[in-house]
């Protein structure tokens, strides 16, 4: 089975069932001599675990990283880098009902009409709890990208709302949706890759393959369908003092933007503005409402899902998105350097 590795140059694989021994990643071309502590992994590990404020599962995890190759007194060696995190708060006997039955909104049936068998006990790779090997691989990316001083943070849309609604709705068995915001900033003009890899492909795909995102917009976004092309536009400016002006080609300018309806991003390649974009959030498929589905003979039957799960992903996803907007961005930043002697 393929489709668990990511990048060109800076790649990450990840493996691990929600409910087998332990999980995590393995990091290969990041180059050596990058400082990075376990901590620093612990900490960004920490931001994925429960606990957003009534919106989050219940499944309580230590997530302690375990460095097994790749490290060595404190910097990156440019070798595989394989860090582990072992799954001990799992509860499977919560997942037995799961067996035999499909969970609406979830991949349950797909994945048996590929595979013929699937592993139910925590939803097994299309857990959430899968997120935590790119939560690895970002903090990984992240770690060499402060060297360059590119810096990721992302956030809730209206985190508030989201929050009570969220609250509101545990009671009741239910789930709630919401909207990732992410800003990147430090990146140097002309990241990405024409025409295959360009950078706002590559992040859209990036963000598409987490669980349970429905869809990704750049600057403006869909909001741009209304604007005219003289509203959109963002006017090009003389650059003040910026920190990449002496790695432009010879005999082009450096150029600063008025506005960013771009999202930092021309043509697939940066700008050098700082790269914005949102992430939207289904509901999360698992609910306590009871639910109709059909069973593994094809008989209608009824569903209550039981287990820890999460009313809203957004809260502990706000990690995720950043670690796969730091992966991209580490493997471009990569590629870049081949792009002109
Ligand atoms: C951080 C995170 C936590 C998640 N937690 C849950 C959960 O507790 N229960 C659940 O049913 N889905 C959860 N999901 C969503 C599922 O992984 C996802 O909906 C499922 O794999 C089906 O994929 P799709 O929604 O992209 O089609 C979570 C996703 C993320 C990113």
């Amino acid at each position: 089975m393929g489709g668990n590795s990511f990048g060109k140059l800076f790649t990450v694989t990840t493996f691990g069932e929600s409910h087998g021994p332990a999980l995590g990643a393995v990091v290969d071309g990041c180059p050596a001599g990058v400082p990075l502590s376990r901590e620093e992994i612990r900490s960004e590990l920490a931001r994925r675990r429960p606990g957003g404020g009534g919106a989050s599962t219940t499944r309580s995890e230590a997530d302690e990283p375990e460095i097994l190759s790749g490290v060595f007194e404190g910097k990156t060696l440019g070798t595989p880098i394989a860090i582990i995190i072992r799954n001990a708060g799992a509860r499977s006997s919560d997942y037995d009902a799961l067996k035999d039955g499909y969970r609406p909104g979830h991949a349950d049936w797909c994945w048996e009409a590929k595979y013929g068998l699937r592993d139910h006990r925590g939803g097994g790779r299309t857990s959430g709890r899968e997120t935590a090997g790119r939560v690895i691989g970002g903090a990984v990316a992240k770690a060499f990208l402060v060297l360059s001083r590119i810096s990721f943070r992302a956030w809730l849309q209206n985190a508030e709302g989201v929050a009570d609604k969220a609250a509101a709705l545990r009671g009741e068995g239910d789930s709630v949706g919401g909207v990732v915001v992410c800003r990147v900033e430090g990146l140097p003009p002309g990241l990405g890759e024409p025409v295959f890899g360009k950078l706002d492909a590559a992040i859209a795909g990036a963000m598409l393959s987490i669980g349970a995102v429905k869809g990704v917009e750049f600057g403006a976004g869909f909001a741009a369908t209304d604007m005219r092309g003289s509203e959109h536009n963002d006017a090009l400016l003389p650059a003040g003092d910026v920190w990449w002006r002496k790695d432009l080609p010879p005999g082009v300018p450096a150029a600063s933007f008025a506005s960013n309806h771009s999202g930092g991003v021309l043509g697939g390649l940066s700008n050098g503005m700082p790269l914005e974009f949102k992430v939207a959030f289904k509901p999360v498929p698992s609910i306590g409402r009871e639910q109709k589905t059909i069973d593994r003979w094809g008989t209608p039957v009824p569903l209550t899902v039981r287990g820890r799960h999460d009313v809203c992903v957004c809260p502990r996803a706000l990690v995720v998105v950043e670690a796969m907007a730091a992966i991209v961005i580490a493997d471009l930043l990569l590629q870049n350097r081949a792009a002109r002697v």
